[in-house]
């Protein structure tokens, strides 16, 4: 009985695998696809382009991509040919059909154009025609690991991004971008909002950090292209290090900690958007916060168990609105040197 048994449960687990599995050896399957030809004989430089591709030719020198075109760089990553490929028989094909033309030669033309293997030949790569992990992973053949700012190292295949099949190619335009620098489709915030639309409404609430004002950036906090943490947050996974880096007064280390702003990280209390709550706490007032966790501190709920009314630790009778705004006395809430309440 217990080996039928055991064989179903294994079975089930393997159906119940394959679509991931399936989806896995395909995305390799599909990066592993060589799109450009890798024989030298195939490229021909950059030169002649020009000629009929007058808006990308003087658009890409104004890009930081001219850079790869001299010798610094292999004739397979040179120019316009490192993304489009080789480019020997596009242009021989162009070239004889359009002087045909100018010779009167129409019929001849057509008869090139109709040429069903000549004209395969002469295709360039066009992205409009990749799946984004292809187009991507034609991108990562530069930008993988070293290209770029050095604390931008590029994680992509580890990023959300990449996961659900968002491509470089949705925020950067390399040929008509809204910005010449990062070649970027649209600049922050407004490009994250086209698909992250729920956030658009959270900075849009009262208290919010400066996004839509245009003081920081969503990538400010998260690493658009992916890293080790949670959300793409840059550095820690509690979401500590983005916040430090601005607010270097709340690191500490300080004499007396409070426990949830290096346990918790700051998110135990903010919410990192924005938010309906004064500071972008994550309740209405000071006091609801800080009961959410001291309710059970002795004395601190100011339950009167002495009948005199004034509870038994009288600063705390939270019947007295004297005492129910916290941060009144405990004014070092992030951690102090002095004191350890914080005051
Ligand atoms: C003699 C003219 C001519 C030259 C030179 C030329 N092209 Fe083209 N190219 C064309 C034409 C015409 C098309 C449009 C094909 C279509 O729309 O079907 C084209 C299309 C393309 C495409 C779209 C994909 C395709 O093949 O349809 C790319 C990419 C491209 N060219 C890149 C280049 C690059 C890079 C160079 C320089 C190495 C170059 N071309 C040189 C005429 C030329
Ligand atoms: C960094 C990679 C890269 C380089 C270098 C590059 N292109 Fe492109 N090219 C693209 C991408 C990506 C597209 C798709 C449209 C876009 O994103 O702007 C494209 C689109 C095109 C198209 C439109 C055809 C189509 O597929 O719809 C032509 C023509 C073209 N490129 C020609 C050139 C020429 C000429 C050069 C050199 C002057 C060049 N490209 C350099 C990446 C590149
Ligand atoms: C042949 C190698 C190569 C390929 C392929 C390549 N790039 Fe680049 N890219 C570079 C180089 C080199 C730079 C310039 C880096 C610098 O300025 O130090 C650059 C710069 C950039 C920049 C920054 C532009 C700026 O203003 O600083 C962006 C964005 C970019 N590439 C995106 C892409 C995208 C998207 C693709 C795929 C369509 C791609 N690259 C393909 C080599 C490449
Ligand atoms: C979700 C949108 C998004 C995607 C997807 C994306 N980028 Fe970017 N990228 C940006 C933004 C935004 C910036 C500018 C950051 C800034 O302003 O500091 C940028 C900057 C860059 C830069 C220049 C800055 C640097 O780090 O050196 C390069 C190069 C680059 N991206 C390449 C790529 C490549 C290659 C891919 C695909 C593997 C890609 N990007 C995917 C949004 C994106
Ligand atoms: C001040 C830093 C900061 C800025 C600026 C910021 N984020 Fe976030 N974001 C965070 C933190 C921290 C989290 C993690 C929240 C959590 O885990 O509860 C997060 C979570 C997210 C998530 C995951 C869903 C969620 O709500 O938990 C998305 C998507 C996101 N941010 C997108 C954006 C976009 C788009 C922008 C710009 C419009 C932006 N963020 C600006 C800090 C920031
Ligand atoms: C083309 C659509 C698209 C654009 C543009 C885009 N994103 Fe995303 N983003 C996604 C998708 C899809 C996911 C994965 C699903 C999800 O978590 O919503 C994602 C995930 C994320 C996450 C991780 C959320 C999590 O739960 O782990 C963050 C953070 C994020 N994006 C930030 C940004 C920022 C910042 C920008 C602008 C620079 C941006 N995105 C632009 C589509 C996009
Ligand atoms: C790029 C710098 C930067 C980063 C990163 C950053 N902040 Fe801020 N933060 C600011 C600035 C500037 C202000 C004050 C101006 C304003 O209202 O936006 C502020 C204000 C605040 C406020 C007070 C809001 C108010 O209503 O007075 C809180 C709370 C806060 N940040 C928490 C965080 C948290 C939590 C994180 C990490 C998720 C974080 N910050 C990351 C720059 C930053
Ligand atoms: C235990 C809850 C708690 C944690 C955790 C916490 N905060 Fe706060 N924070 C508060 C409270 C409460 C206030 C409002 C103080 C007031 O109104 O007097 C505040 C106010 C702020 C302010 C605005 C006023 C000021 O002091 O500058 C900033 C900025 C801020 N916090 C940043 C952070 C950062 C960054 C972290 C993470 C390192 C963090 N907070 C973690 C409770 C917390
Ligand atoms: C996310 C939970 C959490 C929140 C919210 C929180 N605290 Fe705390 N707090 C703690 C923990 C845990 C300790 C450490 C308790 C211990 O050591 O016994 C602590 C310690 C303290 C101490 C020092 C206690 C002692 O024994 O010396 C004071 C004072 C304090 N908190 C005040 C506040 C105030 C005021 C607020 C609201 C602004 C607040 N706390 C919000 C979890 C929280
Ligand atoms: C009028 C000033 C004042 C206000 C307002 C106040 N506290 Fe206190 N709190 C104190 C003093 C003084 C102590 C130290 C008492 C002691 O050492 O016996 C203390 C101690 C504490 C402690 C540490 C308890 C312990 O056992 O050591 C906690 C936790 C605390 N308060 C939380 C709160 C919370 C939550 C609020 C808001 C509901 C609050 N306090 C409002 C003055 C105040």
């Amino acid at each position: 009985m217990r080996i039928p048994k055991l064989v179903l449960v294994i079975l089930f687990c393997a159906t119940a695998a394959i679509p991931f599995i399936a989806t896995r050896i395909k995305a390799n399957a599909e990066q592993k696809t060589a799109l450009l030809s890798s024989d030298p004989g195939q490229y021909v430089g950059s030169e002649s382009c020009a000629e009929c591709h007058n808006n990308q030719t003087t658009h890409y020198t104004l890009t930081a991509h001219s850079k790869t075109n001299n010798d610094k760089y292999k004739v397979t990553e040179r120019g316009c040919e490192a993304c489009h490929g080789g480019a020997k028989q596009h242009v021989e094909f162009y070239t004889s059909a359009q002087k045909l033309i100018k010779e009167g030669k129409d019929a001849e033309a057509q008869a090139l154009y109709d040429d069903g293997a000549k004209a395969k030949a002469a295709k360039m790569l066009s992205f409009s025609e990749i799946s984004a992990t292809q187009a991507s992973a034609l991108c990562m053949k530069c930008h993988e690991n070293s290209q770029g700012r050095s604390e931008e190292r590029f994680n992509y295949r580890r990023s959300e991004h990449m996961r659900h099949g968002v491509s470089c190619l949705d925020c950067h335009s390399s040929h008509s971008p809204k910005r010449t620098e990062f070649l970027l489709r649209d600049s922050e915030p407004n490009m994250c909002y086209q698909c992250h639309m729920d956030q658009k409404a959270t900075f849009a609430k009262p208290f919010h950090h400066k996004v839509p004002e245009g003081g920081m950036k969503c990538s400010d906090c998260h690493n658009q292209h992916g890293g080790f943490a949670a959300k793409q947050l840059r550095n820690s996974v509690t979401g500590d290090m983005p916040c430090l880096k601005c607010h270097t007064d709340k690191q500490g280390p300080f004499v007396f900690e409070h426990a949830p702003v290096k346990a918790e990280g700051c998110q135990a209390c903010h919410t990192p958007h924005g938010s309906t709550y004064p500071k972008m706490l994550t309740r209405p007032s000071v006091r609801l916060l800080c009961l959410e966790c001291h309710s059970n501190t002795p004395g601190v709920p100011g339950e009167d168990d002495t009948g005199t009314g004034l509870g038994n630790r009288p600063t705390h009778n939270l019947a007295d609105p004297r005492y129910q705004n916290c941060t009144l006395c405990h004014t070092d809430i992030h951690g102090s040197n002095k004191h350890p309440s914080f005051r």
